[in-house]
């Protein structure tokens, strides 16, 4: 531990559904009979209204949650069987960055993002490590910085970083850049984008952005929790022509 990474393979959802109660009787369906499969390295934009869903999808395939009913198979295994330890391992193959960058604010930039390690013995340095990390999403230098002293666009950066020091096969994106302006939310997904490239992870992006998820290779849209729309962005898609459909898409 932590070295995971290298035996990843696809993400088969399979006939998932999830509800929640509210109030007596009632129930509403967070996902609905959601199936599908994402290759390895892929760059997925999750993207739908307020309330269609899209966190949901990102924590159960984080297995944070369960779902009431299907199967989610990563790398072949079945994550939505896993229980004790085996669950607490898959977990540990998964990066999450979520719109407020939920950072500790009493620890530096680098405490941050080395605190997800600090249960673990390593056989490396985890301060070098998270070093590393911080300079390679641009903040060099930075490391004794408190959150408070940070912009938005810097904060994300140092989340990212953390969700990155377990290196992640899977990286789970939760509006990363809804708090940002479109410059910093430019710049973080061209972060995103280039781990994704460098090391192979799986990145699924969940954004209202059409700018954002056009430069994804693959647009998954949901509403009230099912998929509507499936959406190849493959090399040559226009960019123009994606971002007039997430914009109606909504
Ligand atoms: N913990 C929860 N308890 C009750 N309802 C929830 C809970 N989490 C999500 N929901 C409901 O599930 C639906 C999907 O929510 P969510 O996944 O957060 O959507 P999104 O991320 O797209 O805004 C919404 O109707 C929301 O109100
Ligand atoms: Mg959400």
């Amino acid at each position: 531990m932590p070295d995971n990474a290298t035996t990843s393979g696809p993400i088969e959802l399979r006939g998932i559904s999830k509800h929640y109660g509210i109030g007596k009787d009632q129930q509403v369906p967070a996902a609905d009979d959601v199936s599908f499969t994402i290759a390895p390295g892929g760059l997925v934009a999750l993207t739908g209204a307020s309330g269609s869903g899209k966190s949901t999808l990102l924590h159960l395939i984080g297995a944070i949650e369960r779902p009431d009913s299907g199967t989610i198979v990563s790398s072949g295994a079945e994550v939505t069987a896993l229980r004790g330890a085996a669950l607490a391992a898959y977990r540990r193959t998964v990066g999450f960055v979520f719109q407020r960058y939920n950072l500790l604010p009493a620890l530096t930039a680098l405490d941050n993002v080395i605190a997800p390690l600090l249960p673990y013995r390593t056989s490396f340095s985890k301060r070098d490590r998270g070093r590393e990390l911080l300079a390679a999403v641009g903040l060099a230098g930075r490391e004794q910085s408190l959150p408070s002293r940070m912009s938005g666009g810097e904060q994300q950066r140092v989340a990212i970083a953390r969700a990155l020091i377990n290196t992640p096969s899977l990286l789970l994106a939760d509006e990363p850049t809804g708090n940002l302006d479109s410059q910093n939310a430019g710049e973080i997904l061209e972060l995103l984008a280039r781990f994704r490239e460098q090391s192979q992870m799986t990145t699924i992006v969940a954004t209202h952005d059409p700018q954002i998820a056009a430069r994804c290779d693959r647009l998954i849209r949901l509403r009230d929790g099912a998929v509507t729309d499936d959406i190849d962005l493959a090399d040559g898609y226009p960019v123009d022509e994606t971002i007039r459909r997430v914009g109606q898409l909504g």
